[in-house]
């Protein structure tokens, strides 16, 4: 088991290092879209906050390629004050040097300092130890809270951790509690729903679902590749050539086990040539007709599965929910999660801003904050800027 932040003592006035996931959704004017990860963040930040630490913030923000004001993490200091508003919260548009250090030599008990993009600095994705080590001289205890970036070796998600005494925060405890058992010791029946549009992202967690769950429901593009190496004709729907064979492939070993793997038996269609949007069964699937969302049949069928779950896991929307005229196959099966009694637990970017649209993020039991990460970590039962992490000692 790895030490949580609960687990440190004698924190009061030391300088911890930080590390979050504030890689939040923002539109052009910097307003951010979506705060759950700012808001998730919350119960360590307030912890070391509590206990007398001095907290120096660490995160990165989208992919810049060195410095772009569009990505600061400035509109996220304003959301960090606001929400933390008894606390002292300010903000340094740098993560090293000098200022930096007078800015860290000022704070005092408690109080908090959010530093810039980490990713505006090339060492960071390179995980270059020197900008690690720099970092790293300005505190004296490493916290890794960033469940969602713990699949990147970076040197303030990792770099850090090989210098300075570390413990994860309360949000990685969370995650790790929450998808480790339900990979682990899942309920059954288990029905695992995956969606999205490429099969060679998803191919490790299918072949662990196919030794975990009962059934798995694909939904989106991929779904086209399935149908197609089951020899069924896809029209002009997008198909993943190149992994069909991989396709056939989980298709045979999931009749090995026994387990069920459900496909579309009808769409929502568009003709290349006229336009026009129709319903298509599966075998009627020809021409130019491209599959852009599963049709009522299809959620018919998928949500008797899911309603009879004792746990369900979500990822990867049903069809190009981003356009309302394909969004109906996913939003019905986010409802119908929802509505389910057993333990359901949704991740992944697409998937949970489905949930926020329609306002049901309340009535899922976990939602991860993570979407690579929480894929990789039920894939291999681990990441690596968390297995790096001290081990409790008992
Ligand atoms: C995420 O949003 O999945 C994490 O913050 C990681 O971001 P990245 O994919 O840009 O490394």
């Amino acid at each position: 088991m790895k030490r949580t932040v609960k687990d440190l003592v004698g924190i009061k006035g030391k300088v911890v290092l930080l590390r979050v996931d504030f890689n939040v959704p923002m539109d052009e004017n910097g307003k951010i879209l979506d705060a759950t990860r700012i808001v998730n963040a919350l119960p360590t930040i307030k912890y070391l906050s509590d206990k007398g630490a001095r907290i120096v913030v660490l995160s990165h923000l989208g992919r810049p390629k060195g410095f772009e004001i569009h990505k600061s993490l400035w509109p996220v200091a304003m959301v960090l004050m606001k929400l933390l508003k008894k606390r002292n919260v300010s903000f340094c548009n740098k993560v090293i040097g000098d200022e930096v250090k007078e800015r860290i030599s000022l704070l005092r008990d408690g109080n908090i300092l959010l530093l810039e993009n980490t990713r505006f600095y090339k060492g960071e994705e390179e995980c270059d130890m020197d900008f690690a080590r720099e970092i790293a001289s300005m505190g004296d205890i490493f916290v890794n809270d960033a469940f969602g970036t713990a699949h990147r070796k970076n040197a303030t998600t990792y770099g850090l951790a090989r210098i300075l005494p570390n413990a994860v925060g309360l949000l990685v405890e969370k995650e790790i509690q929450n998808l480790s058992t339900a990979i682990q010791q899942p309920q059954h029946p288990f029905v695992a729903v995956l969606g999205g549009a490429k099969i060679n992202t998803k191919i490790k967690i299918l072949e662990r679902f196919l030794e975990r769950a009962d059934t798995i429901i694909i939904g989106g593009a991929m779904a086209y590749t399935f149908l197609k190496a089951q020899g069924i004709t896809t029209g002009a729907s997008i198909v993943d050539d190149e992994c069909l064979e991989i396709a056939k492939n989980i298709l045979l070993r999931a009749e090995e086990l026994g387990k069920e793997i459900l496909l579309p038996i009808d769409h929502i269609c568009i003709s290349k040539s006229d336009k026009k949007q129709a319903v298509v069964q599966s075998k009627k699937l020809r021409g130019d007709l491209v599959g852009y969302d599963i049709g009522e049949e299809t959620i018919d069928l998928y949500r008797k599965e899911i309603k009879r779950a004792k746990q369900v896991f979500w990822n990867g929307p049903m069809g190009l929910f981003e356009n309302q005229e394909f969004a109906m196959g996913t939003f019905k099966i986010a409802e119908a999660i929802a509505a389910c009694r057993g333990k359901t637990i949704v991740g992944g970017g697409d998937t949970v801003s489905a949930l926020n649209k329609l306002n049901l993020k309340k009535k899922i039991g976990f939602v991860s904050t993570g979407g690579g990460a929480t894929m990789e970590f039920l894939e291999e039962g681990n990441l690596p800027c968390i297995d790096i992490i001290q081990e409790k000692i008992i």
